[in-house]
């Protein structure tokens, strides 16, 4: 079985194709253009996105959306993220922080899936909190504001370690568990 990953980023074709290829899918990189619809859900941009995909006749592909939803900013800059990254950055987020005592945040990751005929749509999460400061030099995004344990950012700990707990990962092991319990790998 074949699956496209339709992504500008084909650093995620290789971390799905890591996680699947125990289960004879194999990934193809595919950029096909779609309009993501402007709303505060994950789970509406994906399944949107999926609608247009398949009215241009494409099946058998997945498509992904993730953010950092920071609680006292009342899930800002969710299904922004990527814009808020672009423009304020982490800088950005800590001085709107500035102040703060309730650090929560979480990042989602939603997954969508079609495959023979069906559609799949999971979402994974890590809940943690914003620091105080940026830490830490590895990783992307708002990683090294970002702390799962209260203690390293996601900056400051191994690729293996932020997979085994991250969004991502997590929205990658229910997609698993979802294609088994539907009888697809
Ligand atoms: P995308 O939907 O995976 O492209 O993610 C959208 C934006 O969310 C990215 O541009 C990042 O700013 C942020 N983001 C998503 N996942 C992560 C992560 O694992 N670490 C840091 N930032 C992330």
């Amino acid at each position: 079985m074949k699956l496209k990953v339709i992504t500008s980023n084909p650093g995620k074709v290789a971390e799905y194709q890591r996680e699947l290829s125990g289960y004879g899918i194999e990934m193809e990189h595919t950029r096909i253009p779609y309009n993501e619809v402007q709303t505060s859900e994950l789970e509406e941009v994906v399944n949107k996105g999926m609608d247009a995909i398949v009215a241009q006749g494409v099946r058998d592909f997945i498509i992904d959306d993730s953010g950092l939803f920071v609680d006292a900013l009342g899930g800002f800059p969710g299904v922004w993220s990527a814009y808020a990254q672009k423009t304020i950055g982490n800088k950005g987020i800590l001085k709107l922080m500035e102040d703060v005592e309730d650090r929560g945040a979480e990042f989602r990751c939603c997954i969508g899936c079609d495959i023979s005929g069906k559609r799949i749509v999971v979402t994974g999460v890590c809940r943690g909190s914003i620091t105080y400061s940026e830490m830490g030099d590895g990783g992307f995004g708002f990683d090294p504001v970002f702390t799962h344990d209260g203690n390293r950012t996601f900056s400051q700990i191994p690729m293996d370690e932020k997979n085994a707990v991250s969004h991502r990962g997590n929205a990658v092991r229910l997609l698993i568990d979802a294609l088994k319990s539907n009888g697809l790998v």
